[in-house]
């Protein structure tokens, strides 16, 4: 070959390769140049800083926001709840505001719902509608996801929450986080750490072990941090050990901004401040919501505000302690730059509704199908009965902090309605009233009647938010309250039981933020749990129940029998003891890592989730080499409809130094297969992922010997287990 062919031969071959490599390497460079400029950029800015400048960025300067310091071209941080939609603005009164309908927005499923889809995709956009509506409303913080662990079923805030297991929070809150910042908006991972309980929540003081700290309530906010780069960190009203978390040096010195290196910035929860020299020595750096204390535009008076001010003057506080705060909070404002102009998002788009959509069909669980009643056949049906509150109530505005006003809300009875055509006759009746002074036995009458004459009786009940407005009670899902028990209210119960007798064509759909007890579970040949779906709700749950969609949804928390069956209620306290101090006994054993542990059978466990089809299991391989345990299985659709699997990955360690639990999720895969199809799923886990917290040795190990890998349909439904050898 000629020398000059040669060396285009050489170029042609070898440059292509080159120059992929050579362009990460430049995107990666040139990603690493702008960190640096902004790095200096802040260092710059602070040395033209005031006292007075530095300050005001420590403190709110409105219910919502933080002053910009428009001198340096910082802008104001405007920050809005989250995490399932983006809220309205407040009046400063609190109120809800007159023009409050512009402001309606996507009201996505709540977290519960989210983390029910198992669908790490679906994560990522919800984030990103987030993001996108934030950024159109001219905000730059979101203040969400909320990532506390589901440790009780009564925790009123379970609903905002994602799950009892602290690998499925990390798996959603990660891809949640980058949908969300990708639009320059910052998520704030909240409420760090242990607000799992609303009861006493402003000063219960949480005790717990360092291997329940970092085993089960700490990997979701370490995830948020370290894979998700979280941009803020929301500290929660409880204390921790003895110190409220705003004033814990542990929490958001040693742990967050030292071990895990977290750049962004720690805000307080609304009025979680109270002191000055031991929260900003703590490591707080914007104080929030203390006019909720101090009243009206107290700002200049946080504890944060002209108190630090003095402190620092005095010389009682260096500093530099004011000015690593400044330099983070910088930091958030340049990363939260919305580029030209404020409002360039987008708001309420079809797009945005498509996603709620998805994850509210995905979300839904199916418990039980016995009989096939589900789904029902619209060619064979005639008449359906629907029955219940929940068939008609919209829930967007309720729950606290979490409440937005939705764009729209379909209801289930509106869901249903727009699907069936006219061969079909919805008949409805509320069966069941939330407000006390209603005439519950004529309401119960009006519903037996429409059930005898129906073809099929779908009932919507379970619970809901509460109304602040009516004389209701509001101790179910919302923030401030827990609730009492796991019944359901308003006699629902005894009107299910009746229902069934009469026309036993019957599917129960409940709509709630976690478990009720059922006692008409043999009653009943279906049932059918919804997190608070959002604004497609009633689509949703009319696609699932008629068979458009099959259900995927798998539940992200156990459903006991009874309380007592959980580890929160079994071994710890709650609400916590006279002097308001709760001690998790519980331990590691939260959720299913309790009942599993115990042979307590669950009355629907974690995990779980059935599907119009079935699916087989089978071929589990096992190869431990190079320091990773390779799984693969076969899984195959033997139903007749198309339909998705959640595919769970659970470890158990045979023996070791500290007693474990029997199962830890460690990988799942989410798989949609046709009828008849089949597909091999293959997992790869490391040696971090056969660790434990070692709480003598204050260390994660992995002891060498005996483990067996679980691979199954729920943490009840293992369908394949092999045992394997570590080292
Ligand atoms: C809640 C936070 C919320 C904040 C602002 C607090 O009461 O705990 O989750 O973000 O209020 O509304």
């Amino acid at each position: 070959m000629k020398k000059k062919y040669l060396i285009l031969y050489i170029f042609l071959f070898f440059v292509p390769n080159f120059s992929c490599d050579n362009k990460k390497q430049t995107d990666q460079e040139k990603n690493r140049i702008k960190q640096d400029n902004m790095e200096k950029q802040i260092q710059a800015i602070i040395s033209q800083m005031t006292l007075d400048e530095k300050i005001s960025l420590l403190h709110a300067n409105s219910h919502f926001s933080v002053a910009g310091v428009p001198r340096f071209n910082l802008h104001s941080l405007n920050m809005i709840d989250g995490p399932n939609g983006i809220k309205y603005d407040y009046t400063k009164d609190w109120q809800i505001p007159e023009n409050v309908d512009e402001q309606a927005s996507t009201y996505l499923p709540v977290g519960m719902a989210l983390a029910s889809t198992w669908n790490t995709q679906l994560a990522k956009q919800y984030g990103d509608v987030l993001g996108n509506e934030a950024k159109y409303r001219g905000k730059h913080v979101v203040l969400g996801p909320s990532l506390n662990i589901v440790r009780t079923p009564l925790c009123g805030r379970n609903f905002e929450y994602l799950s009892e297991d602290p690998y499925l929070i990390s798996q959603i809150v990660v891809p949640y986080i980058k949908g969300l910042q990708q639009n320059n908006v910052a998520a704030c991972a909240k409420h760090y750490i242990a607000n799992n309980q609303e009861i006493l929540r402003d000063y219960i003081n949480v005790n717990m072990s360092e291997r329940a700290l970092r085993e089960i309530y700490l990997p979701g906010f370490k995830a948020a941090v370290q894979e998700g780069k979280v941009y803020s960190v929301m500290s929660a009203y409880n204390k921790f050990r003895g110190d409220y978390c705003s004033e814990s040096n542990y929490l958001l010195t040693d742990l967050l901004k030292n071990e895990w290196n977290f750049t962004g910035a720690v805000i307080s929860d609304w009025g979680a401040v109270h002191s000055t020299s031991k929260a900003a020595l703590a490591g707080t750096d914007i104080e929030m919501g203390t006019e909720i204390k101090l009243g009206n535009d107290s700002y200049d008076q946080f504890y944060m505000a002209d108190p630090l001010k003095e402190k620092v003057k005095s010389g009682e506080i260096d500093q530099k302690v004011i000015d690593e705060k400044v330099e983070r909070i910088i930091r958030l404002i340049l990363r939260t730059k919305h580029g030209k102009g404020n409002y360039n998002g987008e708001f309420n788009t079809r797009e945005h509704q498509k996603v709620a959509l998805n994850v509210a069909l995905e979300s839904i669980v199916l418990l039980k199908n016995e009989k096939s009643i589900l789904p029902v056949d619209l060619s064979h049906t005639k008449t359906i009965a629907v029955i219940g509150e929940n068939a008609t109530r919209l829930h967007g505005q309720g729950g606290g902090a979490a409440g937005i006003m939705p764009k729209y809300e379909i209801s289930p009875l509106e869901g249903l309605k727009k699907i069936v055509d006219d061969n079909v006759k919805i008949i409805y009746a509320k069966g069941y009233s939330s407000v006390k002074d209603e005439d519950q036995t004529k309401i119960n009458q009006q519903a037996l009647k429409i059930a005898k004459s129906a073809d099929v009786v779908f009932f919507f009940g379970g619970l809901n938010h509460g109304d602040i407005s009516s004389n209701e009670t509001r101790e179910f899902d919302t923030e401030f309250f827990d609730k009492k028990n796991l019944q359901l209210p308003y006699n629902q119960n005894a009107l299910i039981k009746k229902l069934a007798k009469i026309n036993p064509n019957m599917a129960v759909i409940l709509i709630s933020g976690g478990a009720v007890k059922m006692p008409f579970i043999e009653d009943v040949p279906s049932i059918v749990q919804a997190f608070y779906p959002g604004m497609e709700t009633g689509n949703a749950l009319a696609q699932i129940l008629t068979g458009i969609q099959n259900p995927s949804g798998k539940l992200p928390v156990t459903f006991p029998k009874k309380i007592d069956d959980m580890g929160a209620h079994a071994l710890g306290e709650y609400p916590g003891t006279d002097d308001s101090t709760v001690f998790y006994h519980d331990n590691i054993y939260v959720g299913y890592r309790y009942l599993v542990s115990n042979n307590i059978e669950a009355l629907f466990p974690f995990g779980h989730g059935l599907s119009y089809t079935k699916f087989k299991y089978s071929d589990l391989k096992i190869d431990v080499n190079n320091n990773k345990i390779m799984a693969a299985i076969n899984i195959k659709n033997i139903g007749e409809a198309e339909g998705a699997e959640v595919v769970q990955v659970y470890i158990e360690d045979i023996k070791s130094e500290l007693p474990r639990p029997k199962l830890e999720l460690k990988a799942f895969k989410k798989i949609k297969l046709k009828p008849n199809e089949s597909k091999q799923i293959k997992f790869t886990l490391n040696e971090k992922k056969l660790a434990y917290y070692n709480d003598n040795l204050n260390k994660w190990i992995t002891e060498p010997g005996k483990f067996k890998i679980h691979i199954g349909s729920s943490s009840e439904d293992i369908r394949l287990s092999e045992t394997f050898v570590w080292k």
